[in-house]
């Protein structure tokens, strides 16, 4: 377990150069499994989420080099046991639920797939309903076994089939049945389709080896199946929540720094609220300058799928709200349950209350360092965040959840001037205690255990 130790209070100030995205690193690594030739992926981010789906798909018969920031996927479905070249084991898919994104193309390509129902982050209720029926309509046979999806077809067929769900479009079951539909007989109209950047540049992935697609960015997307797959290279597009937990850093500090090969359009929604914040912004195409002003403004906005404000930047934000001049309101209609941060935030002096689906943050003057956990990735970046501009001495421990879509973050915010270092994680005092009293308790245990 480690944890950064934070002293607050030193503005960040620089340039940064903002890294590949995970979120679409990890399907186009999926990807791999429906061509018959080397995938090439360049600038791909050196974070765990890689790390795992990159043992996943070792799992199932796809080499797997890294150098530098390449990686390079060769599958071959041909080697290992047979009985290996579905299954994507229980201990793996449960660290992360992008892992399920290789369901499609086992099926689309292998005719078979094993795949254990996924984790993740916990953002409350996240059910796979959408990626199922998807896979259905395109004539899959599904069933549940012992916790894993067992889908099974000959060659898939196209059809029409929706991804709507409550909350939205399902960004990852779009990219599930993208993949599944490029191999399949005929023509899917995917209507409902997410818009995300990381789903469109999956797409232009896909379309280098050989899909054919059309609709990328809309929410209709056609898919004419084609007989097979080859390879690619393919640049992985720049982060944007990387580049906006930057940005989010620089203004929380009163900082300035400029972000270098950023994805500036994909950050509009995000680039308006830092603007409501009172934050000068800047940018070419591929930068962003960020100067924040000495007090922020209250931001009011609720998140929503592309290109609404991101739910995986909310969190961020709501560390900005905590030192705003004023009452900021905020929900989130993406994951609608997703206020872990809230109360990490108030053990660092933020005023939050939650009132039905909406947090309200009535702004402080100063934050003040203490001990907080990371709850999951985003939640425990805010946590940073708002350490870095706390007063005093702020440890954030079990920053695991962090290093899942970071790449080293305490390097990079050090770069810009931030006191932060990785420290192995000392356990809270209650933590201490609770250890302390179990090794009382089992030693009066052991001495009137019969003997
Ligand atoms: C992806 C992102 C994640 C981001 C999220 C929303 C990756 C690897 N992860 O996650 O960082 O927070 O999009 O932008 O790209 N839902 C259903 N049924 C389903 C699937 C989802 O009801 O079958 C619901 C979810 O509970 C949620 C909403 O749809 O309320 C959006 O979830 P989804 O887009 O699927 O999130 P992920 O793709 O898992």
């Amino acid at each position: 377990m480690e944890a950064f130790r934070i002293l607050g209070g030193q503005r960040l100030d620089g340039e940064v150069r903002v890294d590949g995205a995970k979120n679409a690193a990890l399907p186009a690594m999926a990807a791999a499994l429906l061509g018959d030739e080397p995938l090439r992926l360049t600038g791909v981010p050196r974070v765990t989420d890689v790390t795992t789906l990159a043992a996943v798909l070792r799992h199932l018969h796809v080499a797997v080099r890294r150098e530098n920031d390449i990686l390079q996927l060769e599958s071959d479905a041909s080697r290992g046991e047979a009985s290996q070249r579905f299954l994507a084991p229980q201990h793996l898919v449960a660290r992360m639920r992008a892992s399920f994104c290789v369901l499609g193309p086992l099926l689309a390509l292998r005719g078979r797939a094993v795949v254990s129902l996924p984790g993740g982050c916990h953002l409350g209720d996240r059910p796979v309903d959408l990626h199922l029926r998807g896979l259905a309509a395109l004539g899959a046979d599904i069933r549940l076994e012992r916790g894993h999806v067992v889908a099974e077809s000959k060659r898939l067929r196209g059809a029409m089939l929706s991804m709507s769900g409550r909350h939205g479009p399902s960004v990852t079951g779009t990219a599930n049945v993208l993949m599944a539909a490029t191999l399949a007989r005929g023509t899917t109209t995917i209507a409902s389709a997410a818009r995300e950047p990381e789903i469109v540049d999956l797409g232009r992935c896909l379309r280098k080896m050989g899909a054919k697609i059309e609709g990328l960015g809309t929410s209709t997307i056609e898919v004419h199946g084609v007989e097979q797959l080859g390879g690619a290279t393919h640049q992985v597009m720049p982060d944007r929540i990387e580049a906006a937990t930057l940005l989010a850093a620089t203004a929380i500090t009163r900082g300035q720094v400029t972000l270098r090969g950023a994805p500036v359009e994909a950050l509009q929604s995000v680039l308006e609220l830092l603007t409501d914040a009172g934050c000068q912004i800047d940018t070419t195409p591929d930068t962003i300058r960020l100067r924040s002003p000495e007090r922020l403004q209250p931001i009011c906005f609720t998140a929503r799928p592309y290109p609404g404000v991101p739910t995986d930047v909310q969190p961020l934000l709501t560390a900005l709200a905590t030192l705003g001049g004023g009452t900021s309101t905020i929900e989130d209609q993406v994951f609608s349950a997703r206020f872990r941060h809230l109360a990490e935030l108030r053990r660092l002096g933020a005023r939050i209350e939650l009132e039905g689906p909406r947090a309200k943050v009535r702004g402080v003057e100063q934050l003040t360092g203490a001990h907080v956990c990371a709850t999951d990735l985003r939640a425990g970046a805010a946590l940073v965040l708002a350490g870095l501009a706390a007063q005093g001495e702020t440890l954030v421990h079990d920053v695991a959840p962090i290093d899942r879509g970071h790449e080293r973050l305490e390097a990079k915010l050090s770069r810009l001037g931030a006191d932060i270092e990785r420290v192995p994680s000392q356990r809270r005092p209650t933590l201490l205690m609770n250890r302390q009293r179990a090794r009382e308790r089992a030693a009066v245990a052991a001495r009137s255990a019969p003997r």
